[in-house]
């Protein structure tokens, strides 16, 4: 498999008076893990959405290979994603929730163990959703996203709430899911975490693009990415 990469050009938007997204051109290439970084408020979920076709752009273009996310002929089987932990209903419990996603995403039932399985969500999948802690919320929107077997992961703030287990297996697993040619766009405040996760990074503020490149680069003089981060994002809490 290789997955498509995903194109971001000129993508802009406003909501009332605040510039969410202004201009923003990156790419995500397939086969790596790309994070996605800003200080609270830069952009980055309202950028998220807009890829997915949650949110209208006032401006500019997302496109995985060469197509939106709403034109895509099989778009939960292209793309997984998850941005919003909360969305399962909390009296349902996880298996019948998936079951629900399965249908809806016309993919194979059998899917719905397998991604239980590959979760770790086995001991908890029979109980309802309502009483689930963050961490297993977050294994659940996991493996909603897993169950069409996508090319391409969106995850928005995807380690929220994971114990120390989770972390390392997301990361293992992001690394597999990118050796067999996937595509990753992941959001995150853990720095540490994440420079042992991704390949490169893109980096806004304020709704625009502060940096964008390899992490080896932003990180050859020495810095730790935490570091780089905040040498480009604080210039107006410094001066
Ligand atoms: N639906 C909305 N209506 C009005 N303003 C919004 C809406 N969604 C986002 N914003 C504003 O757009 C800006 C960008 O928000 P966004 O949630 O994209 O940031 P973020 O980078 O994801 O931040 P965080 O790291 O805190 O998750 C913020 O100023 C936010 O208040
Ligand atoms: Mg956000």
């Amino acid at each position: 498999m290789k997955g498509p990469s995903i194109e971001v050009a000129n993508l802009t938007k406003r909501f009332g008076r605040v510039d969410a997204v202004t201009d923003l051109t990156f790419t995500v290439r397939s086969g790596r893990v790309t994070g996605f970084l800003g200080p609270n408020g830069a952009g980055k979920s309202t950028t998220l959405r807009m890829l997915l076709g949650l949110t209208r752009p006032d401006r500019g273009t997302a496109l995985f290979g060469r197509v939106a996310y709403p034109d895509l002929p099989d778009p939960t089987g292209t793309v997984g994603a998850v941005l919003d932990i909360a969305s399962a209903h909390p009296a349902t419990t996880a298996r019948d929730h998936l079951r629900t996603f399965c249908a809806l995403g016309g993919h194979r039932m059998s899917r719905v163990g397998e991604v239980i399985a590959t979760v770790a969500l086995d001991r908890f999948a029979d109980r309802r959703v309502g009483g689930y802690s963050t961490g297993m919320r977050q294994r659940l929107a996991l493996a909603t996203a897993l169950l069409g077997e996508p090319e391409v992961l969106v995850l928005d703030e995807p380690s929220n709430g994971l114990d120390p287990v989770g972390i390392v297996w997301l990361r293992g697993f992001l690394r597999e899911f990118t050796d067999s040619g996937g595509t990753v766009l992941i959001s995150s405040h853990a720095l540490g975490e994440l420079q042992q996760s991704i390949d490169d990074v893109v980096l806004i503020d304020h709704g625009r693009l502060v940096w964008t490149g390899a992490l080896d680069t932003l990180t050859a003089s020495g810095d730790t990415l935490e570091e780089a981060f905040l040498r480009l994002t604080t210039r107006e809490q410094a001066a």
